[in-house]
């Protein structure tokens, strides 16, 4: 009986320890920065079609993770994380990482600047929403695998 709800344990430990290794996988952690990117420009896209009414607060919070994530995203992609985890990424990261980088650094000035200048009203959000847009199309464009 003790036997085995060790072995229990033991399982359910390497269980947990494999998932928290896989949140590691620098394909992980891009895509989950991606993800949390998503969120924040749905939030803005939210104020903008004004379902949910202006709000600074999730305006700045939303630019805010769009910089700091952006600003990480490029380290992501070492050597041998081409493939796995279901990448989107084209080869062409790997291939021109100073482009790639520049269109990151592109992202970056835009929330950078909106933050500064801060959007102050639904219809600021909206416009804030075209220029951040015109960045994440630029650059899936050419690096991110069209899907299906
Ligand atoms: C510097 C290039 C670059 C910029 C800029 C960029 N992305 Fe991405 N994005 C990628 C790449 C590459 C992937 C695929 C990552 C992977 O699967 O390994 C991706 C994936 C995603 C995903 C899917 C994440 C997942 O796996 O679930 C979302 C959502 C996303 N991007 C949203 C955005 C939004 C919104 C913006 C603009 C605010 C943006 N991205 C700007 C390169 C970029």
């Amino acid at each position: 009986m003790r036997l085995s709800s060790c072995a229990l344990a033991v399982a359910a430990a390497s269980l947990c320890l494999s998932s928290a290794l896989a949140q590691e996988e620098p394909q992980v952690v891009r895509q989950n920065l991606m993800k949390e990117i998503g969120r924040s420009v749905g939030a803005m896209g939210a104020i903008a079609k004004g379902e949910k009414p202006y709000d600074a607060a999730v305006v700045e919070q939303s630019l805010t993770t769009i910089s700091t994530n952006i600003q990480a995203f490029p380290d992501q992609f070492p050597p041998g994380s081409e493939e796995g985890h279901e990448t989107d990424a084209l080869p062409i990261v790997w291939e021109r990482p100073e482009e790639f980088r520049s269109q990151a650094d592109e992202l970056y000035s835009e929330a950078q600047a909106l933050l500064a200048a801060m959007p102050a009203d639904q219809a600021a959000v909206g416009e804030a929403m075209r220029r951040l847009g015109a960045t994440c199309s630029d650059c899936h464009e050419t690096f991110r695998a069209k899907k299906q």
